[in-house]
């Protein structure tokens, strides 16, 4: 018996880059330069140039990217923050952090992401618009962005993209990432686009914003040693992470055509009734996780683990949930996301996958 299809596996794409890696790693070392050398300014410019932005800003990891996003739209202690509760909670965690608020909207039962619609019911019904809403593109699908962001401009309330899980993906042709007032990624070496340790952008199209973050993720420095605002702190993207990432921003765009490519796949395998894939494959999505949605979620994932196909759950428990806010939340009431924890799993999705492989997933979904 083969071994099982995992659900993600980076080593594959070291093993089939290793020399282009190993080529690039080895500048860094005799370059001399390991924090914010050249490959750091290489790696900004061109990944701005992928994103079709006029910044972007290494940090450390798309957690530190969320937290100042953040920060660069105003937000303080105690600010409100809307946000999905279905995401893994890292729009939470980076919210808790500076003592804001996440007030937690529904999503849709199609698309399991936040829509126009359902925030603007949201900052009807509260006293007084957000500081900002974090708008989470999972598992790699674009929410309606452009309409969100028409919203937000008409509340005046700052519009954050989470793309950590959408590098690449476009809508009308314009990527996840340039709609909002800031983006936000993490390069978590799972990622679409992945480094080979932590790491994590922030993307703007405001200048200002822009030099306002270069300043809070090095210490609050306007330039060496002259501290100019508060709140900074180091978050810096390292030279090595840098220079891995500039080797596959070329073929991000080839790789999430095979993620789409090996979703759609799937689509066609899996009989509508008791399981249902919950996105579709056009250019807006890029498959970062390929996420069933089944009646009965043990006996379907038993099943496939019977088959030799693993399986995960994003994510089991939604954020107001977790033990950190359910004292606070328990009356809160969020009916498709605490249905959806319940129902979906991902199955194995990564572009390195062998076509024997995909082949064996489609039989053991087909046969659900
Ligand atoms: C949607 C989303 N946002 C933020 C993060 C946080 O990124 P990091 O792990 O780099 O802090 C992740 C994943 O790790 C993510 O999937």
């Amino acid at each position: 018996m083969s071994s099982p299809v995992p659900v993600s596996d980076p080593s594959r794409a070291v093993t089939q880059h290793r020399d282009e890696l190993t080529a690039a790693m080895g500048a860094v070392l005799d370059s001399g330069f390991y924090i914010m050398g050249q490959q750091h300014g290489g790696f900004e410019a061109e990944f701005a140039e992928l994103l079709g932005v006029q910044h972007v800003i290494g940090v450390a990891n798309g957690t530190d990217a969320l937290e100042l996003a953040l920060l660069s739209v105003g937000c303080e202690r105690g600010d409100r923050v809307i946000t999905a509760a279905n995401a893994g909670g890292y729009a939470t965690a980076a919210c808790l952090k500076l003592g804001a608020q996440p007030y937690y909207v529904d999503v849709d039962e199609a698309s399991l992401l936040l829509t126009e619609s359902g925030l603007a019911a949201a900052f009807n019904a509260l006293p007084a618009p957000p500081r900002a809403v974090i708008v989470t593109h999972l598992y790699g699908a674009m929410a309606d962005v452009a309409a969100i962001a028409t919203l937000c401009r008409r509340y005046e309330v700052a519009l954050i993209e989470d793309c950590a899980q959408a590098a690449g993906a476009r809508l009308d042709g314009r990527c996840a990432g340039s709609f909002g007032d800031v983006g936000t990624f993490s390069f978590y070496p799972t990622k679409n686009l992945g480094a080979l340790g932590d790491g994590g952008a922030v993307c703007t199209n405001e200048p200002g914003r822009a030099e306002q973050l270069k300043k809070l993720r090095q210490y609050g420095w306007g330039s060496k040693y002259d501290a100019v605002i508060p709140a900074g702190r180091n978050s810096r993207l390292d030279e090595l992470q840098a220079a891995v990432l500039r080797t596959r921003i070329p073929r991000l765009d080839a790789d999430n055509e095979r993620r789409r490519g090996i979703h759609d796949q799937y689509s066609r395998a899996v009989k509508d009734g008791p399981l249902r894939m919950v996105h579709q494959s056009d250019s807006s999505f890029v498959s970062h996780l390929a996420v069933v949605l089944a009646t009965d979620r043990t006996a379907a994932r038993s099943a496939l683990h019977q088959a030799g196909v693993r399986t995960d759950v994003h994510y089991p428990t939604p954020d107001h949930r977790q033990k950190i806010s359910s004292d606070r939340l328990s009356a809160l009431r969020l009916p498709v996301t605490e249905w959806a924890a319940e129902h979906v799993f991902t199955v194995p999705c990564f572009p390195e996958l062998c076509d024997e492989e995909i082949a064996r997933v489609c039989d053991a979904l087909s046969a659900l």
